[in-house]
């Protein structure tokens, strides 16, 4: 049985499916003015099960339409993590009379070749569309590249490489990256293998992504891995390594393991294809250590916000950097600023704030940094608490006592993230929806995505500091987006 619905946990501005279980964000590719959204979905309830490609649709990244199932499971196995692509020179064959198809590449799963243990049970399938992302077909010779005998061997993210003329698939592969290339999408070379003894690895590699970003003119490769476990803190996390790739090997500049959100809630994080100059990625916002027991019904999981990445050279390292996207704008309602305010000890912002409710935006710069917090909280005695410790010189957000928490012993907590920023200057974007805050300090250099799940609205909003923290601009405007 279902259990009670949780409309107050329902995010607005963040997609989640009407009804059942949620993963990844898969296939991520704009077309024609739309920005397609498919992910990990079993449709038949609230935890994992066999896994289809759900599909929903946005103008804007934020607004959603949920459409029905692209990808449904077959003698092949589930329907698990892939990318898509728009092959605009047809370099597959399947558009017919000059359409051009979007492509799909994704990893079939097949749980009775996984009974027999011979490591041969993932392998990678095609699908494409004629009608512009609306209906799929898979193709009838799939898979196109088989397993080698790897007991982890998904997550294909394709993107076509100019320079060679040719596509790339960035494979997950237990505990590295494998890259391939191919003319068609249909045939697939080994070109190299990256990272073995490099990064993270308290779990598996999943869910990976390469694409450039240009930093004062020069170019720069970004490579995303997924790991699951051994986040940040803790579960699933996002890792990434900047460097070169010339076709064929990714060189990283540096072999510091960095993170591209420090929260727990932000995983399998890739970005969309066929948006031009604009690099936009969108995460999970769950982890593997709960996704399946979170309180929310009758769906459960949602994506975290769209953000557009970039990158940023502080001291001798290059950081990619994650800010909300600037169409959330256009959700803003009419807000309210305060400009150059001393916080004493204890500030009430929502006696300041008109309207405040639980999907806003909050926008603070400071000149100065200084210990101070941030603490939403009500009645119950809940309270969700974000803040920058200067001592420690960290970010976080303690949801310790921020409402329900015993459907998991790994929800309650206080997770950390480390101030990568050197200015004096500092500030601060935080989203909250309903039953989520996102935090983008600095410029977007530390980012971390947090659930929380108060069991009344957290109506009060109170700053607190040491005393002395001057806050040059805090801005407070709801977000409104229509849910569906
Ligand atoms: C990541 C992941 C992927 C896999 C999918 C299965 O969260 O484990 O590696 O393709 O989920 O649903």
């Amino acid at each position: 049985t279902t259990p009670a619905p949780t409309p107050q946990y329902r995010p607005a501005y963040h997609f989640s499916p009407a009804a059942h279980w949620m993963n990844d964000p898969n296939g991520m590719v704009y077309y024609q003015g739309t920005y397609h959204l498919f992910f990990q979905y079993y449709p038949e309830a609230m935890v994992w099960g066999p896994m289809h490609w759900g599909h929903a649709t946005s103008p804007d990244m934020v607004t959603w339409k949920e459409q029905p199932i692209a990808l449904y499971p077959d003698s092949l196995g589930y329907i698990f993590s892939g990318s898509a692509v728009v092959d605009a020179n047809n370099t597959s064959g399947f558009g017919k009379n000059g359409q051009v198809p979007l492509v799909a590449i994704f990893t079939h799963h097949n749980p009775k070749e996984e009974k027999k243990g011979t490591n041969k049970h993932q392998n990678q399938s095609l699908a494409y569309s004629l009608d512009a992302g609306k209906t799929w077909t898979k193709y009838d010779k799939n898979p196109v590249l088989k397993n080698p005998g790897i007991q982890d061997f998904r997550d294909p993210k394709v993107i076509w490489y100019e320079a060679g003329k040719k596509w790339v698939m960035t494979l997950a592969t237990k505990d590295r990256i494998t890259f391939y290339s191919s003319p068609n999408l249909k045939d697939w070379s080994k070109e190299s293998e990256f990272g073995q003894k490099l990064g993270a690895h308290g779990g598996v590699w999943e869910c990976p992504d390469l694409f450039p970003l240009t930093l004062n003119g020069k170019t720069h490769w970004v490579l995303i891995v997924n790991l699951n476990p051994g986040g940040p803190n803790g579960g699933s996390g996002t890792q990434y390594f900047v460097g070169n790739f010339d076709g064929k090997t990714f060189t990283p500049a540096s072999t510091d393991t960095k993170w591209a959100d420090y929260g727990p809630d932000d995983y399998a994080g890739v970005t969309w294809s066929n948006t031009g100059n604009r690099r936009l990625f969108l995460g999970w916002m769950s982890n593997w250590e709960y996704a399946n027991q979170v309180p929310t019904s009758p769906w459960r999981n949602a994506t975290t916000a769209p953000r557009e990445l970039a990158l940023q050279q502080v001291g001798s390292q290059m950081y990619l950097t994650s800010q909300p996207v600037k169409e959330l704008a256009k959700i803003a309602q009419p807000g309210t600023t305060l400009k150059n305010i001393t916080v004493p000890k204890q500030y009430d912002l929502s006696a300041k704030v008109k309207n405040a409710g639980d999907k806003f935006q909050l926008k603070l710069s400071a000149a100065q940094l200084a210990t101070y917090s941030l603490v939403l909280s009500n009645s119950k005695g809940e309270e969700l608490v974000i803040g920058y410790d200067k001592k420690a010189n960290q970010y976080y957000i303690d949801r310790t006592k921020a409402g329900q928490s015993g459907f998991s012993s790994k929800f309650a907590g206080r997770h950390t993230a480390p101030r990568l920023a050197t200015t004096p200057q500092t500030n601060l974007t935080l989203l909250f929806d309903a039953s989520s805050v996102e935090l983008f300090a600095d410029q977007g250099l530390t980012v971390m995505s947090e659930l929380f799940f108060p069991t009344q609205i957290l109506d009060k909003m109170t700053l607190r500091s040491e005393g002395n923290f001057a806050v040059r601009e805090l801005s407070y405007a709801n977000l409104a987006a229509e849910v569906k």
